[in-house]
């Protein structure tokens, strides 16, 4: 039987012995069988079609280069572009994408060969030769992309690092122009507005920066000194109570709790947990900081009311560029990328710490951070 024939005929089969390697990929654990299967029947098809299709020796060497005709004109569907969006959707890199078409090539021709009768020995080693080309693609490939992904994160580490000093001297100039005075009401506005903004814009700059670093593989740093955490939390919240005059924010905190973390990092949690509890939480009611003592470490929680986040986001908003549905905002003032928890994350951790987070309809949201007091050692 042509192998065009044998595909046509066997596809279900295919499809089953390609899902058992298919599943072996590590964000295919998370789909449902549909989902693993998805367009895999419709590319099984253009396979077919384009093989019984006649074609000269120039159109055959075109398809090498990715320029044969295209699989939606050929089948009048568009399988290959939709397995595409869908596998992006679910986390798929590109090498995992590479190993899903290898693993389907694999099991059409085993199965194929196992059909077949009397094969001649040259067969075997084509099997070889391609399983050789195989692995020595993928290990080209994947330092390839490595590297394209270091460079790409380089430069707009750079690029990114460069937007602060003008970024600064944008913020300080309204901050001089406000001091100044002197100027009707909605000038001192515009000048607060500008100096806000270009705030919001240096947080993202610096979430950035943080992001950067953490994909190039470079833990964040952190510098340990002494410190009152109570006073330092109340100094940080007092500043965004002071942005945020439309909502009120209370802590509840022992007199002083003393250790050694990095001061700027823990403002880092404060303005990302009070920031997010402000924008994401009901804004009529109060924001809740209570900063507690345990024997080996200090507890920070931050609570808020409002909409809940559904229990099966609970883990996913702390994955880089993660947002609730409808955080896109047009203001500045509430720009974001979802960055904040993912970093505020890594912060924690790098402390020695963990953060974590309940939240439901009935009792609101709170994040907890646990934090040792000293560095383990
Ligand atoms: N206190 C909160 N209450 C409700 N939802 C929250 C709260 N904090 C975070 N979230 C949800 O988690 C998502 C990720 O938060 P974050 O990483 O800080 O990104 P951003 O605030 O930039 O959207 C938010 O978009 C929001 O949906
Ligand atoms: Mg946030």
């Amino acid at each position: 039987m042509r192998l065009s024939q044998f595909i046509q005929k066997n596809a279900p089969e295919i499809i089953k012995d390609w899902e058992s390697f298919a599943r072996d990929c590590p964000p295919s654990s998370e789909l449902t069988l549909d989902e693993l299967r998805d367009d895999i029947a419709g590319m099984l098809r253009f396979v077919i079609a384009d093989m019984e299709s006649p074609q000269t020796k120039t159109e055959q060497a075109e398809k090498g280069q990715g320029h044969g005709p295209n699989s939606r004109t050929v089948t009048g569907e568009n399988a290959a572009e939709k397995h595409a969006e869908q596998r992006f959707g679910k986390g798929f890199d590109s090498l995992e994408m590479a190993a899903e078409f290898r693993n389907l090539r694999a099991s059409v021709i085993r199965l194929w060969l196992k059909d077949l009768k009397n094969l001649p020995p040259e067969m075997e080693e084509m099997i070889r030769f391609n399983e050789a080309i195989d692995q020595i693609a993928t290990e080209s490939v994947s330092r390839y992309i490595e590297r394209e992904r270091r460079s790409r994160s380089l430069f707009l580490g750079m690029l990114i690092h460069d937007i602060r000093n003008p970024l600064n001297a944008i913020v300080q100039a309204a901050q001089v122009l406000e001091a100044l005075g002197g100027v009707d009401e909605k000038k001192a506005k515009l000048f607060a507005q500008i100096r806000r903004s270009g705030n919001k814009i240096g947080e993202l700059v610096s979430q950035l920066i943080d992001a950067i670093r953490l994909r190039l593989g470079k833990p964040i740093p952190i510098t340990r000194a002494p410190l009152d955490v109570v006073q330092a939390v109340r100094h940080d919240v007092d500043e965004i109570q002071i942005a945020h005059p439309g909502q009120k924010i209370t802590i509840s905190a022992p007199d002083r709790i003393t250790g050694e973390w990095d001061r700027s990092r823990i403002s880092q949690i404060v303005s990302n947990l009070v920031g997010n509890a402000l924008k994401h939480g009901q804004p009529e009611s109060d924001v809740t900081v209570a900063i507690s003592k345990e024997p080996e470490e200090v507890i920070l929680s931050v609570h808020n009311e409002g909409e809940p986040i559904p229990p099966d986001e609970q883990e996913l908003i702390f994955d880089p560029l993660t947002q609730g549905i409808g955080t896109a905002h047009e203001n500045p003032d509430k720009m974001s990328m979802g960055l904040g928890l993912y970093i505020t994350r890594q912060v924690v951790l790098a402390h020695g710490g963990k953060i974590s987070v309940e939240s439901t309809a009935e009792t609101g949201t709170t994040f907890k951070v646990e934090l040792p007091c000293h560095p383990l050692h």
